[in-house]
């Protein structure tokens, strides 16, 4: 059965309850320092198969577990758990649409932010209407924000913890003060690194062009998955490397991209305009591609959807 999005289930410590009965005591180390590691998987709705297609699960579950490492989180739940409960929650909500499903892990008790017992597990579903207003935007104007981000040499960006997230706020809160939709941030060495929530590429002469993985960017899976789309689909030549901001003023196209932004255009950046103010040709074609595989519809890609319904 269906429930409103305030009384969705969701699945908390092993069980499938409203999500207003999910609690977690306020001295727990992840409501006071936000320890915790998370992923937020994408579900695509094709309504001409009557299925819902979880995107790269496989590669979404190598990362938690790589983040909770990293953390010294041990993850109580096997690869094939971690997948049973999305499936329950999101089948026990009966979504037949586009959705986002946040799993957390997370550290409780009454310990501090040195401590690594006890942790659970929350796997909540949120439909992708109900999403942050950036990533439900057809164009972004985008400012580069005065914060740096987050470095390998403080808070890692690899890892994808709550507490990471606090930098990405400082950086969207100042671009929305400033009238922006959101920020792009510049590593330590003043080199452009990602977005708040998402990764960055841009097009310059036909080759698409993002940041290294060592210039202070999360492992992102779109990434990921538009490098190879790119390269493999498109024919397009990609290259990592180190990014001036400069080059983002009087690049051909830019996209910021993420499981919950997919492919969204850059149409402006500190003022300049990008490609016209529109969405740009290979920016476009990219996003195509990957709705076509996300939605189960690409015979090549098959093994990087997960049918929920029988
Ligand atoms: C800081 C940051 N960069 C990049 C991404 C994109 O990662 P992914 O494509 O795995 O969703 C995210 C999204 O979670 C993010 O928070």
């Amino acid at each position: 059965m269906k429930y409103d999005i305030a009384n969705r289930l969701v699945w908390f410590k092993g069980e499938l309850i409203n999500v207003n009965d999910a609690k977690i005591n306020v001295l727990a180390p992840t409501s006071q320092f936000g320890l915790n590691v998370f992923e937020g998987v994408p579900g695509y709705w094709n309504e001409q198969r009557g299925q819902l297609y979880m995107f790269r699960l496989d590669d979404h579950y190598n990362r938690l577990m790589k983040s909770a490492r990293l953390l010294q989180i041990d993850c109580p739940f096997t690869k094939e758990e971690l997948k049973t409960a999305l499936t329950d929650v999101v089948k026990a909500n009966d979504y037949r649409e586009n959705i986002s499903v946040r799993q957390t892990l997370f550290v409780e008790g009454f310990g501090s932010w040195g401590s690594s017992d006890p942790v659970n597990m929350f796997v909540a579903p949120i439909p992708k209407g109900k999403m942050s207003a950036e990533y439900n935007k057809k164009g972004l104007n985008c400012c580069i924000t005065s914060w740096r981000r987050i470095s390998d040499t403080t808070l890692s960006p690899r890892i994808k913890c709550g507490a990471n997230y606090i930098n990405s706020r400082m950086g969207q809160r100042e671009a929305l003060r400033n009238g922006y939709d959101t920020c792009i941030f510049l590593n330590e060495a003043g080199k452009v690194s990602e977005g708040p929530g998402s990764c960055l590429f841009m097009v310059k002469n036909g080759e698409l062009i993002t940041p290294k993985l060592t210039d202070s960017v999360l492992e992102s899976i779109t990434r990921d998955t538009v490098i190879k789309i790119a390269r493999n689909a498109l024919g397009l030549k990609v290259t990592e490397r180190s990014v001036d901001r400069t080059e983002l003023y009087t690049c051909d196209e830019a996209f910021l991209c993420g499981s919950a932004m997919e492919i969204t255009p850059v149409i402006s950046v500190d003022g300049y305009t990008v490609a016209n103010g529109e969405t740009g040709k290979l920016t476009g074609s990219l996003h195509k591609t990957y709705l076509e595989i996300a939605l189960g519809e690409r015979e090549e890609y098959a093994d990087w959807v997960t049918g929920i319904y029988n």
